[in-house]
């Protein structure tokens, strides 16, 4: 099998070569045209069920299915090991499709391992979809079990904390029920859930498979079954990937494991200095903090993500935050650019006082940045909330 870095390069393009063009061609159709209504109705009912167009002679409508969203899914999959995957316009709505099956499953109970990302929590913790939540940790999953748990979710790297889960300790709980694991932090480069047993993996695109910060997207990996389900959600709910964003998650992933790796070894570096600072309490980062020693075992390296503790509590978090002059002060992740964001305000705000971030906590991604240039902006920074 070849590695990472050339599926990245070539996944979801195989065909190109015979088609006579070196990148794929983008359609933008938004309907198709149908010759025999019968054949055209038969296309129609195989697609909104969620098949793959397999012998149809029209894609009917872009709802249904879009060539370009479809090199991106088997690009990804590739990358994840998966059967398949199926994408979406955001992380939260591929979240939303995969809660709504287990709903429609008559399985409404879900069991999720905290910490999570803030609006994963606040859609868990609302019932909003119909879902039931079970706070658990990764050793009381088992316990949490009931009748009718159709999903446990888990992240590790777990935003925003990077607390780090043994997939496989989680599974080995799950008995039959599939475990969803939020695959974001890592990237596909970095760790593959589905080699430890997990039956869904879900990615905000938004954040390092488009890498950018000018994308919107989420992809669920999974087995063939799962995505059929998804497909017909998502056929039905309409949270469709854009073809010309999908075109652009696709490039994206070509360059995915060269961004991550570059990224991955500044954070080392910055994490080290981080963590040598009389201003800064504690250092999360998997390259420092990893008891159960996952990287290695589970994760193939710490990644670029990273949280912080400053000294002086949420007033100097918020002074360091703002101060940040080459890092921007903005939510989301995994870009060229570095970011830093208090997570506790702002990305999970909703989430409940006993599983809220600490005040203190910034959250950081590393981009591709001169490390050093990283370390002289969070020094200056620093320095004004500590004079
Ligand atoms: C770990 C994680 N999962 C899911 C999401 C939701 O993704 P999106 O913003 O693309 O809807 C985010 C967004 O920040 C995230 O950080």
């Amino acid at each position: 099998m070849t590695t990472v870095d050339t599926r990245a390069v070539h996944a979801g393009r195989e065909d190109l070569r015979a088609l006579g063009v070196h990148v794929p061609p983008i359609d933008l159709s938004s309907t198709y045209p149908i010759g025999e209504v019968e054949a055209g109705g038969q296309a129609y009912e195989q697609l909104a069920t969620g098949q793959r167009p397999e012998g149809v002679d029209t894609l009917v409508y872009q709802r249904l299915w879009n060539p370009n969203v479809d090199r991106f899914e088997r690009a990804l999959a590739d990358l994840e090991g998966a059967q398949e995957s199926v994408a979406f316009a955001s992380g939260m709505a591929a979240l939303s499709a995969t809660l709504l099956a287990t709903v429609a499953a008559g399985r409404p109970h879900v069991v999720a391992v905290r910490p999570l990302y803030g609006g994963t929590d606040h859609v868990l913790a609302t019932g909003l979809l119909g879902t039931r939540v079970t706070w658990a940790t990764a050793d009381t999953v088992a316990a949490a079990i009931t009748d009718d748990t159709g999903l446990i979710v888990l992240e590790s790297p777990a935003n925003p904390t990077l607390d780090l889960v043994d997939i496989e300790a989680v599974v080995a709980q799950a008995g039959e029920v599939p475990v969803l694991v939020d695959n974001t932090f890592a990237t596909p480069v970095l760790q593959n859930p589905i080699r430890h047993g997990a039956t869904l993996v879900l990615h905000s695109a938004t954040k390092s498979l488009g890498g950018h910060g000018d994308l919107l997207g989420g992809i669920v990996a999974t087995t063939g079954e799962w995505a059929m389900r998804l497909r017909q959600i998502r056929a039905l709910t309409g949270g469709l990937l854009h073809p010309m964003a999908a075109y652009e998650f696709h490039r994206g992933l070509q360059t995915l494991p060269v961004r991550v790796r570059a990224a991955q070894a500044g954070a080392e570096k910055v994490a080290a200095w981080l963590s040598a600072h009389p201003a800064i309490s504690a250092v999360h980062y998997p390259g420092l903090d990893d008891p159960a020693g996952l990287v290695g075992r589970q994760m193939r390296g710490p990644g670029a993500m990273m949280a912080f503790a400053v000294r002086g509590g949420f007033h100097a978090a918020a002074t360091v935050a703002a101060s940040c002059e080459l890092i921007t002060h903005a939510v989301s992740l995994g870009g060229v650019d570095s970011l830093i964001q208090h997570p506790a305000a702002l990305t999970h705000r909703p989430v409940a006082a006993e599983a809220k971030p600490h005040a203190d906590v910034l959250r950081l991604s590393i981009g591709l940045e001169d490390p050093e240039d990283i370390v002289n902006d969070l020094e200056q920074a620093l320095s004004r909330a500590h004079p």
